[in-house]
């Protein structure tokens, strides 16, 4: 018999990777879909259930009887205020765990993707793993964090659930994190870089490592879903050998960027604007290398990931047609 799944975030850019992938392996795919969401190639292919994180009776037909539930759906600071960032991404999932408490009939087992910006490394250029918990900073890690805690909670009280963490994820369809390094490494306009490093892995590989901890996840356990560790610079090189792009030159200093983060406060306190998704903590976080390790979901799950390179070609032909 084939199994369903119900997603949330279904429409968003990791979401549509996973529902491809599980409907390539055979499932049937309930998808939430607000009434505004672009369902783009995924329209005739998925049993769309039309509502919100906030619409309890949408989200209990959603997971009603489903063998698995994938939480994907998600705000960042890019796109929204620090409330709604809060309400979305806690709110929601208290919201989904809610409607899997009373649906008329069980669902299986739920992965919640967080991030792993709730972990951090001790030093600048450390490797963080899942056990180096963090004080969150900014509305999108605190939301995450507690989210996490619900999950957490669920799990231990009878549920089924575990929680990813993927790293910056790089590949088509995403025009936030992709489309900027994309842009940084092959548009000669773009004469900057930032200072820091990051984790950066490609959507397949994270749709590979939700549908592992689906299948061979421990119950509660929480996975770090990364890729290669590599500063900016060295990510902006590497895209730009592949592309016959034009290296960014000139890197923005640190102080510069340190700066910054008071200045857009300070407006944002006395003006009630928000001018930018950031503040001094921000600010000096975005200067870091952030790297993570992810030794427990190889161990565990089989996890693997691909080099940089690899996930080049495809996402550069997206963003060449779009
Ligand atoms: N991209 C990354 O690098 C990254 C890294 C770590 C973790 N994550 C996490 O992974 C998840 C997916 O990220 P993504 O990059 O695919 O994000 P995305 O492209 O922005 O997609 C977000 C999805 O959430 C949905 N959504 C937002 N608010 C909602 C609400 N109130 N009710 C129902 N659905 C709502 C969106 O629906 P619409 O289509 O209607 O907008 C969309 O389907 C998020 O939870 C994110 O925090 C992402």
């Amino acid at each position: 018999m084939t199994k369903t799944a119900a997603v949330t975030g279904a429409t968003g850019f990791l979401g549509t990777h996973l529902c491809e992938r599980l409907l390539a392996d055979g499932w049937t795919v309930r998808g939430l879909a607000r009434p505004t969401s672009d369902r783009g190639g995924l329209a005739d292919s998925l049993e769309w259930h039309v509502g919100d994180l906030f619409d309890d009776r949408t989200l209990r037909s959603l997971v009603d009887g489903t063998d698995a539930v994938f939480h994907l759906a998600g705000i960042g600071l890019w796109s929204a205020d620090a409330a709604t960032v809060e309400r979305v991404n806690a709110g929601g999932t208290r919201r989904l765990l809610e409607a899997c408490r009373h649906a008329d009939v069980d669902p299986g087992r739920l992965v919640f993707t967080s991030t792993a910006g709730t972990r951090r490394p001790s030093e600048d250029g450390g490797v963080a793993d899942e056990t180096d918990v963090v004080p969150p900073v900014g509305a999108y890690q605190s939301s995450k964090a507690e989210a996490e805690e619900l999950v957490d909670d669920y799990a231990s009280a009878g549920g089924e659930a575990v929680t990813v963490h993927p790293t910056s994820i790089f590949g088509p369809g995403d025009e936030t994190f992709t489309t900027q390094l994309l842009a940084m490494a092959t548009d000669p306009a773009m004469a900057v870089y930032l200072p820091g490093g990051l984790s950066i892995v490609g959507v397949s590989d994270v749709v590979d490592g939700v549908v592992a901890a689906f299948e061979r996840g421990e119950n509660g356990a929480h996975y770090i879903l990364g890729g290669e560790n590599l500063t900016l610079e060295q990510a902006i090189s590497r895209i730009a050998h592949c592309t016959g792009g034009h290296r960014a030159p000139l890197e923005v200093p640190a102080a510069a960027i340190h700066a910054a983060g008071p200045v857009v406060e300070t407006v944002g306190a006395v003006s009630g604007i928000r001018v930018f998704p950031f503040d001094r903590e921000m600010a000096r976080l975005a200067t870091k290398r952030l790297y993570y390790t992810s030794e427990r979901a190889r161990d565990e799950l089989g996890y693997d990931y691909d080099p940089l390179e690899e996930h080049v070609p495809e996402a550069m032909a997206w963003y060449r047609s779009s």
